[in-house]
């Protein structure tokens, strides 16, 4: 009996330190980034319940067998054979009930915390958000604009309704904790409630091609007054941006050109669209083309048709069935940028 009240002292003893060791070292309640959402406290929560029991658990297996290396040693000149056990009822009971209850209120706590991060609010207010490789785009369909960048009023519950145009992607705002898969053929949704002003990222969760680790877009939490600007400022630019290539220059957000091609010369998976107009462009095969409209459309149309000096064959870009429409102000646009 003595050996038990030790031993149970002990497992207390080193739970207690395992959990402070554990938080010394940022893994309990310092391991996540600020949580700036109303979804981030029960997670929170939940991961902090569990290192607690891991604490436990650990405690309970190596203190007993650390106590038993040490006070149960064989002594110097001993050699006769250890008692022989039977088995031991009350112990097997204790070994299957308790992990049973520690298992059972794990269940509710999850079920309860899901729960929680799911809860809907009627009031959402709906965003539609585009992944592609490698962008995001973010489409206020209240308002009728589409930005690079997804702006949030504070306190307010938003669904996101998000499809992919390509592979599987992953919306991932660390901040907000919630993850969520973005699958091609299909909608997904993202509840979030953010609670605290600030600038974050959203980051792409999912290897989704060789430019995933640069998918990225900024998140800003607003205030209502700031948020409220925003959106008069969005709107204004987008009714600015009825030009053909005002457009085509929201064409080239909303379908992504703008994740492989730069507007400013600088190298991404694609040509860039810099003093592209006009120029001589020269191939893989060794000939030059002059990139007029023709060309534009074509590889617009038909990305394999003629690979550009330097860029893989087959080309990594799908074909955009775009109308004539689009196209033209897509070459409208890129004809701007000299
Ligand atoms: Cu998109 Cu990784």
């Amino acid at each position: 009996m003595g050996h038990f009240v030790i031993v149970g002292i002990l497992v207390i003893v080193m739970t207690v330190l395992t959990y402070l060791g554990l938080d010394a070292a940022g893994l309990a309640t310092q391991m996540n980034p600020v949580a700036a959402s109303a979804q981030a406290a029960p997670i929170d929560q939940l991961w902090h319940w569990e290192v607690i029991v891991v604490s436990f658990l650990f405690s309970l297996i190596v203190v007993p067998m650390m106590y038993s290396l040490v006070v149960f040693r064989q002594k110097k000149g001993e050699m006769k054979d250890g008692e022989h056990m039977e088995g031991n009822a009350t112990l097997e009971i204790a070994w299957t009930v308790v992990p049973l209850i520690i298992v059972v209120v794990f269940a509710y706590l999850g079920a309860y915390s899901l729960g929680e991060v799911r809860r809907v609010d009627p009031n959402a207010m709906v965003i539609n958000v585009r992944a592609q490789q490698f962008t995001w785009t973010f489409e206020y369909p209240e308002y009728g604009f589409i930005s690079t960048e997804l702006h949030l009023p504070v306190d307010r519950q938003v669904v996101l309704k998000m499809e992919s145009a390509d592979v599987i992607h992953s919306f991932w705002v660390p901040e907000f904790r919630v993850k969520q898969d973005v699958v091609p053929g299909r909608i997904t949704e993202y509840r979030i409630t953010p609670t605290l002003e600030g600038s974050y990222k959203v980051r792409c969760a999912e290897l989704c091609g060789t430019t995933h680790a640069y998918m990225e877009s900024p998140v800003v939490v607003n205030s209502q007054a700031e948020y409220d600007a925003w959106i008069v400022e969005q709107v204004k630019i987008a009714e600015e941006s009825k030009t053909p290539e005002g457009q085509g220059k929201v064409l080239a957000t909303k379908y992504g050109c703008i994740g492989c091609h730069s507007a400013d010369g600088s190298p991404l998976t694609g040509p860039t669209w810099f003093n592209l107009y006009g120029s001589d462009v020269k191939l893989a095969d060794g000939s030059t083309v002059a990139a007029d409209d023709a060309f534009l459309a074509e590889s617009i149309l038909d990305p394999n048709a003629k690979i550009v000096e330097g860029f893989p064959s087959p080309s990594v870009m799908p074909p955009y069935a775009l109308t004539d429409e689009e196209i033209t102000n897509l070459i409208a646009y890129i004809k701007t940028l000299k």
